[in-house]
């Protein structure tokens, strides 16, 4: 038997998975790390935690699963996009990375639009210039710490660093490249033209590669600190939400997927390359050679519970641990008991500012309408309806632009909840499914690196084999919620307008 490894290099932590070639999981280990808010909308996180992790839980899966090193054939690497990591000659990281979420580039985004262009940007990155991506986070980075960027060698990307550690490669894929603002996204090529604009020099950057295509092997001391063998394959890989498509079997047109992690993201794949004029959603290369996907991007959808439940629910933490429970079965009963619209109780998810649909890294999270008759339960479904309702912006905007989702499937740990699953098909108006394998991102790699390992023919032929929807878990839009909740939806939707000027005064404060 063939095995096959995947690495979902996630923000809180990093899981590795080794599945068998019919994408069985055979074992599979986990390892948390922090993350970093020196200042209000920054963030960052240490690379070598990252490297520790991937180590550490590779070697777990080995010694766990007894397989023989030599029948796992490939790995592949899935990670949070947009982060920088900058090495200096040695290969030593520079300074801390400086992550997907953190809002700092607002002025350097100013310049690249200045220096680019807006209109030629966009035709050439298919986005607008993002305080999320890392071509921001570079020019920060030569604009305020020109030390670190004069010893900087190496740019890489989150997950492309952990690939340099076990092969000792720079290389990097197209779906997570297209993160970067670097990238001729139609062209699947580093663009001349915005690295000479900007000043950036192409030697920074790794040679990319298709997803599904050998980059590397392991090092010999990697194989013997972990287990692995030097002639796995280490393949591409994929941005997180590329990989998760490989993971869910969307990888053809007319197929969708919503997830719920840190972040929340709508995706469809597109066989032709479709570009939101307006720039409100991003169009990236796709983890299938020659494809793309169009995505929606709410900035904070689980950390919006993560956040409730540190700050405001810690009621609920406790009463689990003391009945022995998961924190969601409390919450969910709570949520199920009050009505649609928490009692007129709206909440704006935007912590840490928001992509779809404003791109205004100035706005914040909002409780509007609360009332001494709120309960910690009115709170809650608050929290859950407002970032369903930003999921079904970024929904609305990929059918304004002719795609049409009649069937979602949900993955991340949001999917996991069935009470969120049947609120995302009541507002999106669809079913939505999930499929079998739970593994998401962690099996979309693998599936990638069976390709690149010659065991399976293509991604679409493995999807075919290995991902089958789940026909017990599937959600039915209900037609009288949804219409209760567009009423509320259209007050959400209200309540950014009306907030605008506000964030960006309270910003110059
Ligand atoms: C996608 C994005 C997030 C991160 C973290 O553009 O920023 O999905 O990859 O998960």
């Amino acid at each position: 038997m063939n095995y096959l490894i995947g690495i979902d290099l996630g923000t809180s932590s990093t899981k590795t998975v080794l599945f068998n070639e019919n994408g069985d999981v055979i074992a599979s280990a986990g390892m948390s790390y922090p993350l970093y808010t020196p200042k209000n909308g920054w963030a960052e996180q240490n690379p070598e935690d990252w490297r520790d992790a991937a180590l550490e839980t590779i070697t777990k899966v080995i010694k766990e699963s007894k397989v023989n090193a030599k029948d796992i054939k490939g790995l592949g690497i899935s990670g949070q996009m947009h982060g920088l990591v900058m090495l200096d000659k040695t290969g030593k990281v520079i300074r801390p990375s400086i992550i997907w979420c953190d809002q700092r580039t607002e002025k350097e985004c100013k310049q690249i639009t200045e220096k680019v262009g807006a209109k030629r940007l966009i035709e050439i990155t298919a986005n607008p210039a993002l305080t999320g991506f890392t071509a921001s986070k570079i020019l920060w980075v030569k604009n305020n710490e020109p030390e670190n960027y004069a010893k900087c060698r190496h740019i890489l990307l989150p997950k492309d660093y952990v690939r340099y550690i076990l092969t000792g490669v720079f290389a990097t894929e197209v779906s997570d490249a297209s993160g970067m603002q670097l990238l001729d996204v139609p062209k699947r090529q580093w663009s001349d033209e915005v690295l000479e604009k900007l000043g950036i020099d192409k030697s920074l950057l790794a040679k990319v590669y298709e997803s599904p295509e050998v980059t590397g092997t392991i090092l010999p001391e990697i194989a013997e600190k972990t287990g692995l063998s030097t002639s796995t394959v280490v393949v591409g890989g994929a941005g997180d939400n590329a990989a998760a498509a490989v993971g869910t079997g969307v990888v053809e047109d007319g197929k969708a997927f919503t997830t719920i992690g840190t972040s929340g993201v709508v995706f469809a794949h597109s066989d032709n390359i479709k570009i939101d004029s307006q720039g409100r959603v991003h169009t990236f290369c796709c983890a299938v050679p020659d494809a793309w996907h169009v995505m929606g991007v709410t900035q904070a959808a689980g950390y919006s519970f993560s956040w409730y439940l540190d700050n405001l629910g810690a009621e609920y933490k406790y009463e689990a641990k003391e009945q022995g429970c998961d924190v969601f079965n409390l919450i969910n009963a709570d949520i199920e008991k009050t009505p649609i619209g928490a009692n007129k109780l709206i909440y704006l998810p935007y912590l840490n500012g928001e992509r779809t649909p404003h791109l205004d890294p100035d706005c914040r999270g909002v409780f509007f309408g609360l009332s001494s008759m709120h309960s910690k339960a009115d709170i809650a479904r608050a929290v859950m309806e407002g970032i369903c309702y930003s999921l079904t912006d970024c929904k609305d905007i990929l059918e304004e632009m002719g795609i049409n989702v009649d069937d979602m499937m949900a993955c991340g740990g949001g999917a996991k909840n069935a009470t969120q699953r049947q609120m995302m098909s009541d507002m999106f108006g669809c079913n939505v499914n999930t499929v079998t394998a739970s593994e998401g991102p962690a099996l979309g790699v693998a599936i990638l690196a069976g390709v690149g390992a010659g065991i399976y023919p293509s991604v679409q032929d493995a999807c075919h084999k290995m991902i089958h929807k789940d026909p017990n878990k599937e959600c039915q839009p209900n037609i009288d919620n949804k219409s209760k909740y567009d009423k509320f939806h259209q007050v959400y939707k209200n309540l950014y307008n009306c907030l605008k000027e506000q964030y960006k005064e309270i910003a110059q404060i």
